[in-house]
């Protein structure tokens, strides 16, 4: 399978940005259990195209691979492997360190890896669930990987970072569903992290507070291209503003499941597609973008 990705993406057009092997998207087994099946698509669209390692499994990888200005970076195994992944965390430790970053040694992790104290304790049992099953993107691998290495500006940028986030006294509810605003908010804000590449500051990326970011939503973060060139994440507020006012629904779901855009493009490296979310999912998505006033 992987010789078959290779040969394909050597035979990929110049414009096509894409790559769909980089989502993870083509295996949610069908024999897990509807648990384990739901948390492996929140990690399909929240954690694979970090951790994602060569073995196909999230066994990690160089992760700043188009931003080498910040050191050598990798996402970390997070295979149920009890060497080199996380295959001894508990459940707490594993809930603790997604919500706020605190590692079970008490370091905090880099603010390269994102926080997710919004997500909702229904998605957060689900996705453990996924990361200690048996599902093949988090069986055991022994891949080591290189010490993180960070370059000065990589160092200026952890330190930058707001300080820690405190663990929610309470269990986090679930989104109203049967809102599109609210349920659409709670995808770009707490799982999706659309708000965290579409603001105006990565290194002040709120994640308890995503309208607190500067800019939220109204884009300005720069990235780097597959080629090395700069890019900046556009606004994505609909309507109001200059973002993506001529999508339409449509559109809009045809940019997110395969990344083309209306005019035949496709988007580039670091935007991925989503291509397991449901078409609810994008309709609330989109009715949160085009109704939320800056
Ligand atoms: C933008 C890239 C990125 C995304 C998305 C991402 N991670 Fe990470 N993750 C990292 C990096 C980089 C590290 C290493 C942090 C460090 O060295 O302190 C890391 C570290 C971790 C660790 C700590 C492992 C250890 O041994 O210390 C866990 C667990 C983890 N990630 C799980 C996840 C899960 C689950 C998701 C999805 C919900 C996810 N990550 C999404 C980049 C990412
Ligand atoms: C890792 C950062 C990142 C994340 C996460 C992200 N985006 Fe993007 N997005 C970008 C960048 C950068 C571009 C510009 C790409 C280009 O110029 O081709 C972009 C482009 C887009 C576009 C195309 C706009 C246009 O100009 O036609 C839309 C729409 C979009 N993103 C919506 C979303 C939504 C909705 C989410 C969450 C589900 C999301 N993005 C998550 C970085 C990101």
């Amino acid at each position: 399978m992987l010789t078959a990705s290779v040969i394909t993406m050597a035979f990929t057009p110049m414009t096509y940005r894409f790559s769909m092997e980089e989502s993870g998207y083509e295996d949610i087994p069908v024999n897990d259990s509807l648990d384990i099946a739901k948390g492996a698509k929140l990690a399909q669209n929240t954690c694979v195209h970090c951790h994602r390692g060569d073995d196909g499994r999230l066994s990690g990888r160089l992760y700043n691979k188009t931003e080498p200005q910040f050191g050598k970076i990798y996402a970390s195994n997070i295979t149920q492997s009890r060497t080199q992944g996380i295959g001894n965390w508990t459940r707490e430790e594993l809930e603790l360190l997604l919500r706020t970053g605190v590692k079970p040694n008490g370091k905090t992790a880099l603010p390269f890896m994102p926080r997710f104290p919004l997500m909702s304790s229904e998605d957060m049992e689900y996705l453990i669930d996924f990361l200690q099953s048996d599902n093949f993107l988090v069986q055991p691998s022994e891949n080591a990987l290189p010490q993180t290495e960070l370059s000065l500006i990589g160092t200026l940028g952890k330190w930058l970072f707001p300080k820690k986030l405190l663990m929610p006294e309470m269990p986090v509810p679930s989104p109203d569903t049967t809102s599109e605003y609210e349920y659409g908010k709670y995808l770009v804000d707490a799982v999706l992290h659309c708000f965290a590449c579409h603001s105006g500051s990565l290194p002040r990326i709120n994640f308890q507070n995503p309208e607190m970011t500067p800019n939220y939503l109204l884009g300005g973060s720069k990235f780097k291209n597959l080629d090395g060139q700069k890019i900046e994440a556009p606004s994505i507020v609909t309507k109001q503003n200059t973002g993506i006012n001529d999508y339409t629904l449509d559109d809009f779901k045809t940019l997110l499941q395969y990344g083309q855009k209306p005019d035949g493009t496709y988007v580039q490296y670091p935007m991925m597609p989503y291509p397991s979310l449901t078409e609810k999912e994008i309709a609330v998505i989109y009715i949160y973008l085009n109704t939320y006033k800056p």
